[in-house]
């Protein structure tokens, strides 16, 4: 089999490369990435010069790109992680987002329908369903949740599962989707929570937690999210949506405390500061369904998963270093600085 993974320089598109290469030596990867500031060319040194791995370098909004790689790699899969991923940068510039996030996927799919794939797998988030509330624990994600999204961010994925779906039905397009939980483990980009508190703990950085910090993610370990979407593309039934949650629910403030104890730093760097606007409160996924059409369950459990994360962290700062020494200044002093 041959697949195009796009956004394989990206945290969980690299950490998909891998499990992939592991599961199914014998299949041929494409990775098309764009290299923005969240993506990592070192992150795949290891395996660039492979005999059945291919990197390029391009953007999925480029249309003569994207066709020319189909036209000559003729895929039989194509798996989309290539977005802009981070809320709070979308909160600032919704423009990048919607045009990567929305056109990018149109332009991936147009070329699906040109060149003929056996699937295209849309990787989607669950913030598409908007927020819970923090006193109703009985309430969690189905599919059937109705899309209702809070940030530009959101927005833009819910959009592109929506043209997804249509894609399916107007086009007979061979397509899957997977809505998965907030993902934790190594190659996290540095401005997301929980390698964000790792690096400041680290440096005996202040860890800034938005408002009261009981806001709650259902957090699940990067490789568990990598075999769901192997598993979706193996076994899941086309035109369908599958959710993918840990069963992991934690408060921000909690997982904060957690890194501080397991790095030996005082809760005295906990500094709460102004809170994301729209900042939705708790995200939390049914995934029965995925558990009872493909027998897909979470394997890590969050104390070995952050453990395994703090600990690839402290043995990688060759990975991190170079990244917070670059534009990332910038970014962390524009919103962090006066917050
Ligand atoms: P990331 O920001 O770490 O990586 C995104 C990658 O996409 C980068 O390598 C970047 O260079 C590439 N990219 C961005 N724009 C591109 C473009 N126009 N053309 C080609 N490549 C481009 O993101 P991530 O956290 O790995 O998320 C991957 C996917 O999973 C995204 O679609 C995201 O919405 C989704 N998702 C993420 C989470 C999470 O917890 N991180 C949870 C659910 C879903
Ligand atoms: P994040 O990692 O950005 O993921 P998402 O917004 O997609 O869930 O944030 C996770 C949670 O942590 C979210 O509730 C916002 C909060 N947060 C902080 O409190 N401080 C921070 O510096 C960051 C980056 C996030």
């Amino acid at each position: 089999m041959k697949l195009i993974v796009t956004g394989g320089a990206g945290f969980i598109g690299s950490n998909f490369i891998f499990h992939w290469r592991k599961a199914h030596p014998e299949d041929t990867i494409i990775c098309l990435d764009k290299l923005t500031y969240a993506g990592n060319l070192p992150t795949l040194k290891d395996i660039l010069d492979a005999p059945n791995f291919k990197f390029v370098k391009a953007d999925i909004c480029d249309r003569d790109a994207v066709y020319n790689l189909f036209e000559t790699e003729k895929p039989d899969v194509v798996v989309n992680f290539a977005a802009e991923s981070h809320v709070d940068r979308s909160i600032e510039d919704p423009s990048i987002f919607l045009k990567t996030n929305i056109l990018g996927t149109s332009v991936l799919m147009d070329a699906c329908r040109k060149y003929g794939i056996t699937r295209y797998h849309q990787v989607s988030t669950d913030e598409v369903y908007g927020d819970l509330p923090l006193d109703r624990p009985d309430l969690l994600f189905t599919e059937e949740t109705p899309i209702h999204t809070s940030s530009p961010y959101s927005s833009s994925k819910a959009s592109a599962d929506l043209l997804v779906l249509a894609y399916h039905r107007t086009y007979g397009l061979p397509v899957t989707i997977s809505r998965c939980s907030n993902n934790y483990g190594p190659y996290h980009f540095p401005e997301k929570l929980i390698p964000l508190m790792i690096i400041n703990a680290l440096h005996d950085e202040k860890l800034p937690v938005y408002g009261d910090g009981k806001n709650v993610r259902d957090w699940l370990y990067v490789e568990d999210h990598c075999r769901a979407i192997d598993l979706i593309i193996h076994k899941g039934t086309v035109g369908e949506v599958y959710n993918v949650g840990g069963h992991n629910e934690m408060a921000n403030i909690d997982i904060v405390k957690l890194i501080c104890q397991a790095l030996g730093k005082p809760e005295s760097l906990i500094e709460h500061v102004t809170d994301r606007k729209g900042h939705d409160r708790r995200y939390a996924i049914d995934p029965t369904k995925i558990h009872n059409e493909l027998g897909w369950l979470p394997e890590t459990k969050f104390a070995d998963g952050i453990k395994k994360t703090i600990d690839w962290y402290l043995n990688h700062e060759d990975w991190w270093q170079p990244i917070i020494d670059g534009d990332y200044q910038n970014y962390y002093q524009k919103m962090y600085g006066n917050r």
